[in-house]
């Protein structure tokens, strides 16, 4: 079987600064941006415990903290650092070209 992908472009540096979440759809997939200390790291949008929007939860050295339960996840691997979160997020790659940030999905 083959898995095609796509970089789609996600949106400018500018908007996604280093500390900070942001959360777009692309069609059906729900992705979040991070800047962790300048790098730019994408996953899934929604929390895999519940019906969280991670975007609107908290960024630190461990990952992205779930605002509804508080479960923190890697962003380099999706992992769940601790409860109640048992799946992890997918991780996606991300290229940076002329300012714009792309998301291969
Ligand atoms: S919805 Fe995210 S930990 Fe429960």
């Amino acid at each position: 079987m083959i898995f095609l992908s796509e970089w789609i472009k996600a949106c400018t540096l500018e908007q996604v600064k280093e500390g900070q979440l942001f959360g777009f759809t692309h069609d059906n997939t729900k992705i979040l941006l991070a800047n962790l200390k300048g790098k730019i790291l994408a996953t899934d949008l929604i929390c895999t415990h519940a019906d969280a929007d991670l975007s609107t939860g908290f960024l630190s050295d461990e990952g992205v903290r779930c605002p509804l339960h508080l479960s923190v996840f890697n962003l380099e691997n999706g992992k769940p650092q601790n409860l109640p979160a048992e799946t992890s997020l997918k991780v996606y790659n991300v290229k940076i070209d002329d300012n714009e940030i792309y998301v291969e999905i």
